[in-house]
């Protein structure tokens, strides 16, 4: 609606320059630079790297999302930025220029929790978030189980993973098997032409009693099963290896996830992180979604993945609640606590 208030997002916790423009529940725009092909023969995201292409995409890719929105920077009534957890160089850029924007256009700026902002998206996709609802937020830079009460003010940790990432247990896997970084899409990809029956490969703190993660363990088996496949002289089967890897990632995630929802009665389980966007784990939390009369809900991948559209939504959401805004010397955090929505 017209007279909602217009959020520009900004997002720059690790390789994604993410712009996003949002008026109560609806998208306007999500312009995002990615950085990411400059990390690629490295292997990884190489922070100072991140922090000087922030610094170069940040008032072209502002631009590009007012344009694609119609919309003039006078338009913009507060402003939301990622305040952390993430790259404590990267999160400096954009908090700079989030204070930049709200000091210039004299609007209010709030400070989020890059976490709430991947539970938050999903109004802008499905529209209101129920309350309370699990989130189970899986990318690169973190592998959380959440109880959500309330995506304004209350998030409650219930686990997280205990070392790698689910993400990075992607990245590694593929660079195992010779694949590109970052290395999802390219396992999920070859895993569609594989047997995930093939390996059994362990699944850590399967029946802990926790709802925390570990992937370590996982990624130490397929390394060592490939290299004793290579020291034979034999091939190395691509596809059954990363089908049966992400058979094992999709196993533990949704099984931990539906003991979070069966545990605290929650019905409504909510997906998100650039892990996400794998095929497997959608098609397999599905199903197990429906068997224990869970609702899943999974934002489409490109909202999934860091952008600005999510710390834009989450940023409409404190303003249409009345939340206090942040002062203009808010710290960005790189280990901002997730129980802190917004500083
Ligand atoms: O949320 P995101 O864009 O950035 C972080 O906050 O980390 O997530 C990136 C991660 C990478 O590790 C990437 O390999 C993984 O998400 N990813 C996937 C897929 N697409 C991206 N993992 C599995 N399957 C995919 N299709
Ligand atoms: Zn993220």
């Amino acid at each position: 609606m017209a007279d909602e208030p217009l959020v520009l997002g900004i997002e720059t916790s690790c390789d994604e320059t993410g712009i996003g423009l949002v008026r109560g529940h609806t998208l306007l725009m999500d312009a995002v630079a990615s950085s990411v092909d400059e990390h690629t023969r490295f292997g990884g995201v190489v922070p100072e790297i991140a922090s000087r292409a922030h610094l170069e995409a940040m008032t072209p890719t502002v631009e590009r999302a007012l344009a694609g929105a119609g919309a003039r920077l006078a338009d913009v009534d507060a402003i939301a930025v990622t305040a952390g957890p993430g790259l404590a160089g990267t999160l400096l850029v954009g908090a700079a220029a989030a204070k930049a924007y709200a000091f210039a256009l004299g609007v209010p700026l709030y400070g989020v929790h890059h976490l709430a902002a991947h539970v938050a998206v999903d109004q802008v996709e499905h529209g209101a978030l129920p309350q309370p609802c699990v989130a189970l937020l899986v990318s690169g830079g973190h592998s959380s189980l959440l109880l959500v009460p309330d995506v304004a003010t209350e998030v409650v940790p219930l686990g997280a993973t205990v070392d790698d990432a689910a993400g990075e247990a992607f990245d590694k896997i593929a660079r195992v098997l010779g694949l590109p970084f970052p290395g999802g899409p390219p396992v999920d990809r070859a895993a569609r032409e594989g047997d995930t029956q093939a390996i059994f490969f362990p699944r850590g703190k399967y029946d802990d009693g926790t709802l925390d993660f570990s992937f370590a363990g996982l990624k130490t088996a397929v390394a060592r099963w490939v290299e004793a496949r290579e020291r034979a002289g034999e091939s190395v089967p691509v596809a059954d290896v990363a089908a049966s890897f992400q058979e094992a990632v999709a196993d533990v995630l949704t099984k931990k996830a539906i003991e979070a929802c069966r545990r605290h009665g929650v019905p409504d389980l909510l997906i998100g992180g650039g892990v996400a966007a794998n095929s497997r784990l959608r098609a397999m939390a599905e199903e197990r979604c429906e068997a224990a009369g869970i609702r899943p809900r999974v934002p489409r991948p490109k909202l999934c993945t860091d952008n600005g559209a999510m710390v834009a939504a989450l940023g409409a959401e404190l303003v249409a609640r009345g939340v206090e805004p942040s002062r203009l010397d808010l710290p960005a955090d790189s280990a901002l606590p997730v129980t802190t929505v917004s500083v």
